[in-house]
């Protein structure tokens, strides 16, 4: 079968492809069919730059993201059976209640292969069955932007019909964290770089926009859109260098939910780290500031329940075929897209 590993990639700028023997299941596990792939800031951070994990060999196979079909279960296996459609999480230890740092260690794309390839070996008890109404390519955008953003904005986040989320830029997680909290009755701001991109915004549902390209100090517009008061959630998917926005466009008792670390776009230069003059926001508006890690598989069988139930359909910009996969990911990195990029794999 045919995978892209990571090979060079910081020298050719090309994951590299390979063949590899068809795997086969364990005890406790399922051999699935990729359909659909794709790729995320996250993943190309990881072979990039690498994470606190350290940087992956070069022959892991990339990609978080995943949808696809039983093929055959290991020995032991119950819940599902070659046939079903099903998706799985990359943290793949990650079941039910809170998270444990040491799930760190097992990570789809990081410590252990990832999905673009054709054929993967997946834990059965990380596993998801798809809805019929939910297709391979939607379902494979989920595992990683969307889960993020449904434990930021719904599980840890709470958001409450009525009131007011900021996402920041249209990535494949805020463009999520829009979607969900349009789902719960929120009113969204959504911030951009591009005019173009925050009109589309609009069309997609968002009830305000902002340019934080000419506004740098956004929080303004927020508190004017807000008559003042500020918003109850914002969803922090840059990371410290718009800390102070966020904490300026709190409302009393609002909270940030914090889940990126670093620019996300090549050509976006981060603004320093601002001096954390706004620190005592936190005490005179009583603001919570939470981490955010993607999300349990408890966490992801409610986020696909809600996208059968309300037929939402993630925001893909562009699907490539698997062996345009170079391009795909050339365009995931570039500041042209809106939402998710799909790779079809067969
Ligand atoms: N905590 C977790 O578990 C977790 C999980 C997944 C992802 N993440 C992190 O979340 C972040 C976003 O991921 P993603 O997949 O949504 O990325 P993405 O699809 O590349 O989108 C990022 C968007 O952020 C905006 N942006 C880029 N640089 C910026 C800057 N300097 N200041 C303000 N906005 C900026 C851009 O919007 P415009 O083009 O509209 O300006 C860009 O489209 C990444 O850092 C990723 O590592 C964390």
């Amino acid at each position: 079968m045919k995978a892209y590993v990571i090979g060079d990639y910081i020298n050719t700028k090309q994951l590299a492809p390979v063949d590899r023997p068809d795997p086969t299941p364990g005890p406790g596990e399922v051999l699935m069919k990729v359909r659909a792939t794709g790729p995320n800031a996250r993943d190309f951070q990881i072979w990039t730059t690498g994470t606190a994990m350290g940087p992956p060999p070069s022959e892991r196979v990339v990609c978080a993201d995943n949808a696809g079909e039983v093929l055959a279960v290991g020995e032991g296996v119950t819940n599902v059976k070659p046939g079903d459609r099903i998706s799985t999480i990359h943290y793949n230890q990650w079941i039910d209640g809170p998270w444990d740092f040491e799930m760190r260690h097992i990570d789809h794309g990081q410590t252990i292969d990832g999905f673009m390839q054709e054929k993967a070996i997946v834990s059965a008890e990380a596993v998801v069955k798809l809805p019929e109404n939910i297709s391979f390519e939607d379902a494979s955008t989920l595992p990683s932007a969307g889960l993020t953003a449904w434990n930021a904005v719904v599980a840890t986040g709470q958001v409450k019909a009525g009131e007011t989320v900021v996402t920041i830029g249209t990535g494949g997680v805020s463009v999520f964290a829009m979607q969900w909290a349009k789902m719960l009755g929120a009113r969204v701001i959504v911030t951009s770089s591009s005019d173009e991109k925050l009109a589309k915004m609009k069309e997609l549902g968002a009830n305000d926009v902002i340019n934080y390209r000419t506004h740098p100090e956004w929080s303004k517009q927020v508190m004017e859109l807000t008559g003042g008061r500020g918003a109850e959630a914002v969803i922090n998917n840059v990371g410290t260098s718009e800390m102070d926005q966020c904490l300026e466009s709190c409302a009393s008792c609002g909270r940030v939910m914090f889940l990126g670390h670093s620019p996300v776009s090549s050509d976006r230069e981060a603004r320093a780290m601002p001096p954390l003059l706004r620190l005592p926001l936190l005490i005179i508006k009583n603001i919570d500031i939470r981490g955010v890690i993607v999300g349990s598989r408890k966490m992801y069988e409610d986020l696909i329940n809600a996208v059968s139930k309300h037929n939402i359909k993630p925001i893909i910009d562009r699907v490539y075929d698997f062996d345009q996969a170079n391009e795909a990911v050339a365009y995931m990195a570039s500041t042209d897209k809106i939402g998710k990029v799909v790779i079809r794999v067969n």
